[in-house]
């Protein structure tokens, strides 16, 4: 017998079942799995490919938003792709230099398995001490430093590349370029061996992954206090095409704000929109594809009135994502969680009046807002790609 009617969406029982949820669905979610209208299918039509960060929960810990089954349906239905917000990440993965914790990686790689999602990962090496583990910024590589530090980076993305082949799409390296000054970090590991540490972290994944789209992440933006990280990135990028470094891609993070001045959302305007086609025209000149990596947008400075605010957000999410989705080499537009009770900007840095932050697409009952709807709508507008 057909049970779909069962369910407040038409789902037949085995796909709530596998979703993780009873034979009735939770209430209130305009569900689109994997519909036509579903923002993967939008994404797709256009040989795009749309998706979502998830966490399953960060070191000594096995919650996470993962273990939500309402968001688990929604991720299902919206979505391509997936990739984990922490669980790739050193401070996830590495208890120490001898030991891999691939179990939360894990349970999302699965997800994405049975749901035929495919899946980024992020990041192999997020090349900034703060985000070492406390273990490798003291490490002690012994009397051949270079040596022993290569090997262990080289090991960690063999061992992570291969466990995850269904990984299609790789941030390598997140976050290299000081932002106020637009020079190489320093850590550990460019001590121990100088700054072809990153070169070697491409290497590795090139010959780990060799069909994954390899990408150098970062978060520059267009003000005019961006210009120093802009310019550093791309002398990076310079520096991998002239040393013929497998990169693929730029990976925009595009953390962005929706800055109260000259109107709520007033999208980019002059002379800011100027800057940052300058940029992308370089990086796309250099041979790079475009990704968005970490598309979520901070309210922090928009009025509390929710209609204003959902309304303005939206609007200037619509601004970049049509200016973002020009480019041909834009290949994947991946959000950063889905739900905002869910986002990491929720506590991070919170709006002087104290209301919560309204970050992501679909609100804490997993209604759409109107930032989905410019979402879809932008999809709806972009041209096709080859
Ligand atoms: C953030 C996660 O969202 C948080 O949960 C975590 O505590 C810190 O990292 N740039 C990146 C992402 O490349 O890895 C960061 O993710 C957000 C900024």
């Amino acid at each position: 017998m057909d049970s779909s009617a069962r369910n407040p969406f038409g789902w037949s029982r085995r796909r709530c079942l596998a979703l993780g949820l009873g034979a009735a669905a939770a209430p209130g979610l305009a569900a689109a799995a994997a519909s036509e209208s579903s923002l993967a299918s939008l994404a797709r039509a256009k040989g795009l490919r749309f998706g979502s960060a998830v966490g399953a929960g960060r070191a000594g810990s096995l919650t996470g938003t993962f273990d939500d089954p309402r968001y688990r349906q929604l991720l299902a239905a919206e979505c391509g792709a997936l990739v984990p917000e922490n669980e790739l990440k050193w401070y996830v993965l590495r208890p120490d230099a001898a030991t891999f914790a691939f179990e939360r990686a894990d349970r999302i790689a699965a997800f994405a398995r049975e749901h035929a999602l495919a899946l980024r990962g992020h990041c192999l090496l997020w090349h900034h001490p703060r985000w070492f583990p406390a273990w490798l910024n003291s490490h002690d590589f012994g009397s051949q430093p270079a040596a022993a530090a290569e090997k262990l980076l080289v090991d960690h993305i063999t061992t992570v590349c291969g466990r995850y082949p269904q990984i299609d799409s790789w941030d390598v390296v997140n976050e290299t370029i000081d932002a106020d000054t637009g020079v190489l970090r320093e850590t550990v590991l460019s001590k121990a061996m100088g700054q072809r540490v990153l070169d070697v972290a491409f290497h590795a994944a090139r010959a780990a992954a060799p069909k994954a789209r390899l990408v150098y992440n970062d978060y520059m933006g267009w003000d005019a206090a961006d210009a120093n990280h802009r310019a550093g990135v791309l002398r990076l990028l310079e520096g991998f095409k002239a040393r013929g470094v497998p990169v693929d891609a730029l990976g925009v993070q595009s953390h962005i704000g929706a800055a109260p001045e000259g109107g709520a959302g007033a999208g980019f305007g002059q002379p800011k929109e100027t800057a940052w086609r300058a940029f992308l025209d370089q990086v796309t000149g250099m041979g790079y594809d475009l990704l968005i990596t970490e598309f979520d947008i901070n309210d922090k400075g928009l009025p509390g009135d929710i209609a204003v605010r959902d309304r303005a957000v939206a609007d200037y999410g619509r601004a970049y994502l049509d200016l973002m989705l020009s480019y041909p080499q834009l290949k994947e537009v991946m959000a950063w969680g889905l739900v905002d009770k869910y986002s990491w900007l929720r506590n991070l840095s919170p709006r002087p009046d104290g209301l919560a932050k309204r970050p992501t697409l679909y609100d804490d009952d997993y209604q759409a807002k109107p930032l989905r709807e410019a979402v879809a709508t932008a999809l709806r507008a972009a041209p096709a790609r080859g």
